[in-house]
């Protein structure tokens, strides 16, 4: 009975000693079904989540570098993007050339850039190649100039119908009940803010009927072809009050013309950017040559803003953001001019 007992006793033991082997085997088939994560899973789950990247590449695509606002913008886009070390820009000139800037940007989806920023030339041309980038997945940011359609992440810019209306009203009062004859020197054709500050314009001189548009030329943004459009305006017409310029280097442009066929005081000069810059149009106004100008400002440190919010936060931005304006007068253009850092 006690040997029995034993023996009993050493059976339950192995029992006891195989069930706690298939224990610890049963763990590590548990295992199996439900991994515990390794590195290579921890990699694979975050690929999952918005793609981080260390660096990322932004092409921008400038419709004109020959134009003195459009340096700003540049600039600006560098300057800011240097705040940002994991940031590289890529720049192209479309030189005004729309088969230019759609090359440029069909060479950028090529790169495979992370993130596009289009100031385009005009807007039907750029529409198409904007859509194929961003149907490729490229974020787009679109600065200043329109395209047609919403095949693009967002748009920054000034509110050109805006500036146009304030310039109209501006006109409409200082030439008073009496009224005059105004010159419009207007900007290029397709360009979208060519027609808003035209547009915008009209509306500002309604509220004085005896303002009178005799003449109205596009000189493309362009100082010399707007001094060339002005001289042959200057020719056509024996009194005119106002030049109304689509940019500051109209105005200047016309300034210059006017100048020349000895004019100049004879009229006023209005423009639109407001550089605070030595050669800009804040300085001219407070020189006196221009009357007026308005702050246009260029979005270029905005556009990076924006482009780091979607690129390492993986924001939705908003579709559209418009940047304020300022009459600038002789009033406040010294002031102004500090305010925008000229020196
Ligand atoms: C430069 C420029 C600016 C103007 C803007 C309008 O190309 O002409 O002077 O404000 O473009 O798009």
């Amino acid at each position: 009975m006690k040997k029995n007992n034993l023996i009993v006793s050493f059976l339950l033991v192995m029992v006891l000693i195989s069930l706690s082997a298939c224990g610890s085997g049963s763990t590590t088939t548990s295992s199996k079904t439900t991994p515990a994560p390794t590195t290579a899973d921890t990699a694979a789950k975050a690929s999952e989540a918005p793609k981080k990247k260390s660096s990322y590449l932004i092409g921008m695509s400038q419709a004109n570098l020959g134009e003195p606002w459009r340096v700003a913008m540049n600039d600006q886009i560098a300057a800011a993007a240097a705040k940002h070390p994991e940031l590289k820009v890529v720049y192209a000139d479309a030189a005004q050339d729309n088969s230019k800037q759609i090359a440029d940007v069909e060479n950028f989806i090529q790169q495979k850039i992370d993130l596009l920023i289009i100031s385009p030339n005009e807007a039907k041309p750029l529409t198409a190649v904007v859509k194929k980038a961003y149907d490729a997945g490229i974020p787009v940011i679109v600065l200043d100039r329109k395209v047609e359609g919403d095949a693009y992440t967002m748009y920054i810019g000034g509110n050109n119908k805006l500036i146009g209306k304030k310039a109209g009203e501006y006109v409409a009062k200082i030439l008073g009940d009496k009224g005059g004859n105004v010159v419009e020197v207007k900007g290029l054709e397709g360009a979208t803010p060519q027609q808003e500050r035209h547009d915008g314009f009209m509306e500002g001189i309604k509220s004085n009927p005896n303002v009178k548009v005799i003449a109205s030329q596009n000189g493309d943004w362009l100082k010399d072809k707007s001094i060339t459009v002005m001289e042959s305006i200057l020719q056509a017409n024996k009194k005119i009050d106002i030049v109304y310029g689509h940019n500051d280097p109209a105005a200047e442009g016309a300034f210059i013309a006017a100048k020349n066929a000895k004019r100049e005081t004879e009229m006023k000069f209005i423009g639109i950017d407001a550089l605070p810059t030595p050669d800009g149009g804040i300085k001219a106004v407070m020189e006196g040559r221009l009357t007026a100008t308005y702050v246009y400002p260029t979005g270029g440190k905005d556009a990076i803003d924006n482009a780091i919010k979607i690129l390492e936060n993986g924001e939705k931005v908003e579709k559209s953001i418009t940047l304020d304006t300022l009459e600038v007068t002789k009033e406040n253009a010294a002031d102004v001019y500090k305010q925008f850092g000229g020196k």
